[in-house]
């Protein structure tokens, strides 16, 4: 387990984010494409037989990640503007991807189901452990087996290879999104049907069924907990174009962030039923929250009530805003209990709220957290991507100012952060090391 101290040590001259807080949030905001629907959407193109243009991608640095895994498998991909991505993976592709960006980016893993499919084979570092908690692979690996594929794990490595891929019944013992993508892509080209039960029901993995069965393959069922893949011989040679759906993370991150300044913000470009955990958990604590089609509009004045949050898998409350929405809490009136169910170590941004003068206490795999009348600003580390994105909250709440260290983090998953908080009036700048 990597330890949040080293990191810090390691990251001494990064930028960091000075964040006056205090200010109302008001006005209007974008959201960008969805960071875990794009980033596998760039895996399942190393299966296309043609060119893959994919729009609303945002520029994040784990999408420049991926476009490096792609060219080191020797695809070829190119920005064709501001966020639409052309990837053409059809000639010359190999089977091993570079080390040291996979021990970057831990989605990187999800180049191996659309790899086995095509090459029959795939070498990969092994991604080890994450701050967030174990994030082990078995799962994936298991439903390999199931299909007929070997796999070696040695000197840090794993091997996967098969001479033929045989559908097979396969049941998760976890609803785990990777493992499903992952299956899901390795079951294409295999002979006969794989059906995968207790499958991740994500609105990222109907995303990429909906992109798949474009190149020609047979998958129905995403989004529920069964998915069924028909074989087929080949896929087609036609060139998609494909638009992603908004970012459900980001626009929760937006919608808390308006929550705790007491604000009145509409997000555009959104998917209002991806997000409707957060919606009703914050209309129970007291938020205004109302949506048509496509915008969510967030208005707050008044007192948040305290709540008891349970992370599950989708379409439960994600885990991916489980630190944005304790941040909140940290000012509600009453005891919070807030349960993590998907990560075993997912609360250790807790001690930076704490020097912000929250009041939490963490038991197990819960925070309990009693909320007090204010924050108070002070120089704290994001250890995670989304436990920076809670301590950019807590600051926009906090009296005085907040330094915040460890924007590599952010920069992984939240387009123009600074950017668009800004655009809502908020007091936020970066402070770039020189
Ligand atoms: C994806 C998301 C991540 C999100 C998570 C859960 C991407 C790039 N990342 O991560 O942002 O927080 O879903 O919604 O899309 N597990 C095993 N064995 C396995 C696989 C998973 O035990 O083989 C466990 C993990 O340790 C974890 C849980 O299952 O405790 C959930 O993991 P999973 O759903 O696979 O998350 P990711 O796909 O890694």
């Amino acid at each position: 387990m990597i330890d949040t101290e080293s990191i810090k040590a390691g990251v001494k001259n990064e930028d960091r984010l000075e964040i006056i807080g205090g200010n109302r949030l008001t006005g209007k905001v974008k959201i960008s494409g969805a960071k875990n629907a794009v980033l596998k959407l760039m895996a399942a193109s190393l299966l296309a037989n043609n060119n893959c243009l994919i729009r609303n991608v945002p520029r994040i640095s784990d999408v420049e990640t991926m476009i490096g895994v792609l060219k080191g498998l020797g695809a070829e991909a190119s920005w064709q503007d501001e966020s639409s991505l052309l990837i053409n993976a059809t000639n010359g592709l190999g089977y091993s991807a570079p080390d040291e960006l996979v021990k970057e980016m831990r989605a990187s893993v999800q180049v191996m189901g659309p790899l086995l499919a095509r090459l029959g084979r795939v070498k990969l570092f092994q991604p080890g452990g994450c701050i967030i908690g174990q994030r082990p692979i078995d799962l994936h690996l298991k439903g390999f087996q199931a299909l007929g594929a070997e796999v070696i794990e040695e000197h840090g490595y794993v091997y996967v290879q098969a001479k033929k891929l045989q559908g097979a019944e396969i049941h998760l013992d976890f609803p785990s999104v990777g493992a499903t993508e992952n299956i899901m892509a390795a079951a294409i080209l295999a002979e006969g049907t794989t059906v995968i039960r207790n499958a991740a029901k994500e609105p990222e993995i109907i995303e990429e069924q909906n992109f798949y069965n474009r190149l020609g393959a047979k998958i129905r069922g995403a989004g529920t907990d069964t998915i069924r893949i028909e074989g087929v011989k080949r896929l087609n040679d036609r060139e998609i174009d494909y638009m992603v759906i908004p970012d459900r993370i980001e626009a929760g991150t937006f919608m808390i962030a308006a929550a705790i300044t007491g604000g009145d913000v509409l997000l555009e470009d959104v998917i209002p039923e991806h997000i409707e955990a957060l919606t009703s958990k914050l209309r129970e604590i007291g938020v205004s929250v109302s949506t048509d089609a496509e915008t969510i509009r967030v208005k707050m004045d008044g007192k948040l009530k305290a709540a008891d949050i349970t992370v599950l898998p989708y379409p439960g409350f994600p885990t991916d805003l489980q630190p944005q929405i304790t941040a909140l809490m940290t000012v509600a009136n009453g005891t919070s209990v807030i349960t993590e169910n998907v990560f075993g170590s997912r609360f250790r941004y807790v001690d930076e709220l704490i020097r912000m003068g929250a009041s939490i206490r963490v038991e197990s795999r819960s925070a309990i957290v009693k909320g007090v009348n204010s924050l108070s600003g002070a120089s704290v580390y994001a250890p995670d991507l989304r436990a920076g994105a809670a301590l950019v909250i807590a600051g926009l709440a906090a009296e005085g100012l907040t330094e915040l260290e460890g924007t590599t983090f952010l920069d992984r998953g939240y387009v123009d952060l600074e950017a668009k908080l800004s655009g809502l009036g908020a007091a936020i700048k970066r402070i770039t090391y020189a």
